[in-house]
């Protein structure tokens, strides 16, 4: 059976429901938000962040969810889909989940404004139900998220990231989303506070894995639904290049920021770069991270006893480094 459907096996019945509620919870009566929101839910993605919300629920409640639990992984899907619909327009990019991008297709106005819909559904879904333990989790990661965003340009321009600032980036822009599923999925059925926070800071754990490995999917040249390679053009240092540039001699360094400075848009150069970051084990670095963190978020469910649902979150902390797109 293939990894992902043995995860989703104890939460089957929830996410074929939650896929339900998740439709209904984008509908407008604007015809043209309709048209881009169905183009939305036909390319779902993998929907990690909802297993999530259902698996820690589960976990941490003897196999029961609510209407909260239901309501919290929407919300937490809204808001990754708005962000990634923003992210598109930031990134310049026109392909997602495999096919064309909203703003490819609709181009950037429209992108921002149903990226802003679906961020106010989502905050909306929480406050008419009055979950409001729940919109305080979502709200503080939706303020992270819009800080490391900007961080992360603000750090692109000047090119003076280091490795400590690098990994403070990616906790806020990616971290703290999937740090506020696993919160929200303990907080849905009523966990206690320790338990919460414990859980919180398991999905900031694996939402660091998640990110670096998604920059490394950016020095690759598989077929992951979107574009690769587009990091260095965006003059976007990850953590496989600071490492490469913290091991290099003065004369190569500023060979490199001066390629990422001046030649972003030059493939052959870009290629030269990607190669070099190569060579001076940048990539294999990263993937050492990366293992450290998900041995850590291994450690903080250690202790609970054996379930399916503890079976299936260890699996998706494994499917987070190990997976293909
Ligand atoms: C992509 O997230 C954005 C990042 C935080 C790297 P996912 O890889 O979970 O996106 P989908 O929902 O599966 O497309
Ligand atoms: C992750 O950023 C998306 C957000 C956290 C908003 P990236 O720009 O690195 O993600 P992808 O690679 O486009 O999915
Ligand atoms: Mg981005
Ligand atoms: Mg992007």
């Amino acid at each position: 059976m293939k990894i992902v459907s043995r995860i989703k096996l104890p939460i089957e019945k929830e996410m074929e429901l939650f896929e339900k509620k998740f439709t209904a919870s984008m509908s407008s009566n604007v015809s043209l938000l309709n048209r881009i929101t169905h183009y939305v839910v036909n390319r779902k993605g993998k929907q990690m962040r909802p297993m999530f919300v259902f698996l820690i629920a589960k976990m941490t409640n003897n196999g029961e969810v609510n209407e909260r639990t239901y309501r919290g992984a929407s919300v937490i899907e809204l808001i990754h889909t708005a962000t990634l619909v923003h992210d598109d327009v930031v990134d310049d990019s026109n392909r997602r989940r495999g096919f064309f991008s909203i703003n490819a297709l609709w181009k950037n106005k429209i992108a921002v404004l149903v990226g802003d819909y679906l961020l106010s559904k989502g905050l909306l879904l929480s406050i008419d139900n009055d979950d409001f333990d729940l919109l305080k989790i979502i709200s503080v990661a939706v303020r992270e998220m819009s800080e490391g965003e900007l961080l992360q340009i603000e750090k692109a321009r000047k090119l003076d990231i280091t490795e400590e600032i690098y990994f403070e980036i990616i906790r806020q822009k990616t971290a703290t989303l999937i740090a506020a599923c696993c919160a929200m999925g303990a907080r849905s059925v009523m966990a206690p506070d320790d338990e919460v926070e414990k859980m919180r800071k398991f999905g900031e754990l694996i939402g660091t894995a998640f990110q670096i490995k998604d920059d490394l999917f950016d020095y690759g040249s598989e077929h992951i639904g979107k574009p690769t390679g587009i990091d260095i053009k965006e003059q976007k240092m990850t953590l496989p290049l600071i490492h490469a540039l913290n091991n290099s001699t003065s004369e190569e360094k500023k060979w490199i920021i001066n390629s990422i400075k001046n030649h972003n848009r030059d493939k052959q150069r870009v290629k030269e770069v990607i190669s070099f970051v190569k060579e001076n084990g940048g990539l294999n670095y990263a993937v050492t991270k990366m293992k450290e963190y998900q041995q850590e978020a291994l450690q903080l469910i250690e202790t609970y006893p054996a379930s399916p649902y503890k079976e299936s979150l260890e699996l998706m902390v494994n499917y987070v480094i190990d997976r293909k797109k």
